[in-house]
C-alpha cells in the first residue's frame, strides 16, 4: 500500500476537511435541534450522525479514493519519475492498471505521448546516425577523388607505354604478360575514374548489367593473386539475372568481397556466388551472395563491418575501407548491402540491386 500512497499529499488534506466538515455540522445539527428536544435528544442524534459519517469517511477512504484516486495519481507520479531520470523500463504506466474513467483516459493518453515521443526520438537517433556516416562517406569521398586526380596521369603514361609494348613485342608468353598488365592498368584507371564517382562529382550513368559475367570478370581480376589458382571458384548466378547499374562500378565491389573472401579461404578452400530474383515494394530485384569456407567474419568486427578503417588485416596490408566504399557504391545504385556468417561456417555477403526493367 505504501507504495501506492508514498508521496500524495492528498489524504491528510482530505482528512483536515472531514473533519471540519463534521464538526460544522455536528454544530450546526446540535444548535437548530437543542431548543426543540433538549440536550440529551440533540446529542443522541449527533451520535447517529456521527456513526453514519465515520462510517461513509471509512468506505471512501479505504476502498473508493484509494482505488479510483490515490493509486492512479501515485502511479502516474511514479511513471513521471521515470520518464524524467530516463528510465524506459518503468515510464509506462502498465495498460492492466489502467482504470475506465477520466483519470483512466488521462494515464492512456499520457502512456500515448511518451510513446510518440519516444519514437521521435529513435527515428531521430537513427537519422542522426546515417547523418554521421554520410559526412564520413563524403570526407572519404573528398579524399579518394584527389587520390585519383594525382594517379590519373601516371596511369595514363603507364598504359601508354604497355600499350606501346604490346604494339613492338612478339614473344607470345611476353604478350600474355603484357595483355595481362594492360587488363591490369585499364582495371586501374576505371577504379581511378571510380572514385571521382564516389566523391559524386560526376553524374551516374546506369545500364543493364548481366551479373554472370561481370562475376566471372571479377574473379579474373582477383585472379592475379597466385592463392586464386589454387581457390575452387563456382559462379552459379543465373544467365538471365540483370540488375541495373554502372558496370565499371559494380565490378569494383565484387572485386572487393571475391579479394576478402580469398583471403579468408585456406589455399584450395571454396568460394560460390550465386543469384536470386525477388520483388521488393512491388519491383523486380536481384540479390548476389558471395559465399566461402574460411573462419567466417569474426564476431568484434561484424556489427560494425561496413564502417572505415575496421580490418583485421591491417598488418597485412588492409585498409579496412574495401567493404565501406563497396558498401557506398551500392547505396548509389539504390541497393542494399549486408554481412553475415553461414550456419555451416565461412562468411556470406548479399549484395541487392534493382534488377534491369527491360
Ligand atoms: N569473407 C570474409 N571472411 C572473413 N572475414 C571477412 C570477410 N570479408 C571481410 N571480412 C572482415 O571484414 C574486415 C573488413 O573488410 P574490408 O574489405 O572492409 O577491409 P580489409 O579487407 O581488411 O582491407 P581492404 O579491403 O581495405 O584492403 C576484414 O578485415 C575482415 O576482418
Ligand atoms: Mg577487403
Amino acid at each position: 500500500m505504501g507504495r501506492f500512497f508514498g508521496n500524495l499529499k492528498v489524504r491528510p488534506k482530505l482528512m483536515i476537511l472531514h473533519n471540519l466538515f463534521f464538526a460544522i455540522l455536528a454544530a450546526s445539527v446540535y444548535l437548530a435541534l437543542y431548543p426543540n428536544v433538549g440536550p440529551k435528544a440533540a446529542l443522541s442524534l449527533i451520535v447517529v450522525l456521527g456513526t453514519i459519517y465515520v462510517l461513509a469517511v471509512l468506505v471512501l477512504e479505504v476502498a473508493i479514493m484509494p482505488l479510483y484516486v490515490y493509486r492512479p495519481l501515485s502511479l502516474m507520479l511514479n511513471a513521471d519519475r521515470a520518464t524524467q531520470q530516463g528510465d524506459r523500463d518503468h515510464e509506462m504506466i502498465d495498460a492492466r492498471l489502467i482504470l475506465g474513467d477520466e483519470i483512466g483516459q488521462i494515464m492512456s493518453s499520457r502512456n500515448a505521448t511518451i510513446l510518440q515521443l519516444r519514437r521521435h526520438e529513435d527515428a531521430l537517433e537513427d537519422a542522426l546516425r546515417k547523418l554521421e556516416a554520410q559526412d564520413r562517406l563524403v570526407s572519404l569521398g573528398l579524399l579518394a577523388a584527389g587520390v585519383a586526380h594525382e594517379l590519373n596521369t601516371p596511369l595514363a603514361v603507364l598504359q601508354g607505354s604497355v600499350e606501346k609494348l604490346v604494339e613492338t613485342n612478339s614473344d607470345p608468353a611476353t604478350q600474355e604478360r603484357l595483355q595481362r598488365m594492360l587488363r591490369v592498368t585499364q582495371q586501374l584507371r576505371k577504379i581511378s575514374e571510380g572514385l571521382v564517382d564516389f566523391a559524386r562529382v560526376r553524374k551516374q550513368v546506369t545500364e543493364p548489367v548481366p551479373m554472370r559475367p561481370l562475376i566471372d570478370e571479377a574473379w579474373a581480376l582477383v585472379g592475379i593473386d597466385e592463392k586464386a589458382s589454387e581457390a575452387k571458384f563456382l559462379n552459379s548466378v543465373a544467365a538471365d539475372h540483370i540488375a541495373s547499374g554502372n558496370p565499371d562500378r559494380l565490378i569494383q565491389v565484387f572485386v572487393n568481397l571475391l579479394r576478402n573472401a580469398l583471403y579468408a579461404v585456406q589455399r584450395g578452400g571454396m568460394i560460390e556466388v550465386n543469384s536470386k530474383k525477388f520483388v521488393r515494394n512491388g519491383q523486380p530485384w536481384i540479390s548476389v551472395k558471395v559465399m566461402d569456407d574460411g573462419p567466417g567474419i569474426p564476431a568484434e568486427v561484424l556489427p560494425d563491418i561496413f564502417e572505415a578503417f575496421v580490418s583485421t588485416r591491417l598488418d597485412a596490408r588492409g585498409t579496412g575501407l574495401g567493404l565501406t566504399v563497396a558498401e557506398g557504391i551500392i547505396h548509389q545504385h539504390g541497393g542494399t548491402i549486408s554481412a553475415t556468417n553461414r550456419p555451416t561456417g565461412g562468411a556470406c555477403l548479399i549484395v541487392s540491386l534493382p534488377a534491369n526493367p527491360g
